[in-house]
């Protein structure tokens, strides 16, 4: 990405959340930034995944300006990007086949084969068959987070974005899910870019960035 900004405007003065960042990361890599809280971590994951609309700058994927229509930034974030969030997201009333089918619906997969491949996605997560038939509000938090990353996966995007995805797992449930991300990235060659404040991704990952006030210094 080239220069991205967004500053939030409001009566209480302007906050340039995300100051100007050019960065790169890679497929079949893991990149985390790391930061303070406060510092644009999220406000830059959502400009990358285009849940935000950066007001300087542009992103580029594969050589491919994500800028245009409104139907054309919809398709990438459907197809190109998946998202793991801190608090998971789950449709709490739908167990997690049915959560991990929901993107698959989404983007005109058949139900039959929505079915096949949540079961498949969540066996490799270590989600068995009692759990696929279980409501995401009876999970556990690491049940519901491996759940996310097959939900994330299911459109098998190139982009996995990951906000605190170990923000609220014990330190093992933690380490398993941190496994799964960077598996997705050195076995799948997707692109993984985890924000975070668990410094002990830092080590595990293929390249970081320390975020201060909006702005990037690789540390990594
Ligand atoms: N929708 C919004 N409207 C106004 N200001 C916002 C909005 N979202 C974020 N901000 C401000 O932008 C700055 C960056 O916020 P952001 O959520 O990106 O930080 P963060 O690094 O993810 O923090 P944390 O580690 O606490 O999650 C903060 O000053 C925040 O108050
Ligand atoms: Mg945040």
């Amino acid at each position: 990405m080239d220069k991205l900004g967004r500053i939030f405007k409001s009566k209480a003065g302007e906050v340039v959340a995300v100051d100007n960042v050019s960065m790169t990361a890679r497929k079949g890599e893991v990149t985390t930034i790391v930061g303070p809280s406060g510092s644009g971590k999220t406000t830059l994951l959502y400009l990358i995944g285009s849940l935000e609309a950066p007001d300087t700058g542009s992103i580029r994927v594969s050589g491919e300006e994500i800028t245009g229509s409104e139907a054309d930034l919809v398709r990438y974030r459907k197809e190109r990007v998946g998202f793991v969030f801190q608090f998971f997201n789950l449709v709490s009333s739908l167990n997690a086949t049915e959560n991990v089918s929901l993107p698959m619906d989404l983007a005109g997969v058949s139900a039959k084969d929505q079915h096949l491949r949540a079961v498949e996605l969540l066996e490799r997560m270590g989600i068995d068959g009692r759990l696929q038939k279980t409501r995401a509000n009876k999970m556990s938090g690491g049940e519901k987070q491996r759940v996310a990353i097959a939900r994330a996966i299911a459109n098998d995007p190139e982009i996995i974005l990951a906000d605190e995805p170990t923000g609220n797992l014990d330190s093992s449930t933690g380490e398993n899910v941190v496994k799964i991300l960077i598996d997705l990235a050195h076995h799948d060659g997707k692109c993984v870019l985890i924000v975070t404040h668990d410094e002990s991704i830092l080590e595990v990952s293929d390249r970081a960035f320390h975020m201060t006030d909006g702005r990037l210094a690789s540390i990594k």
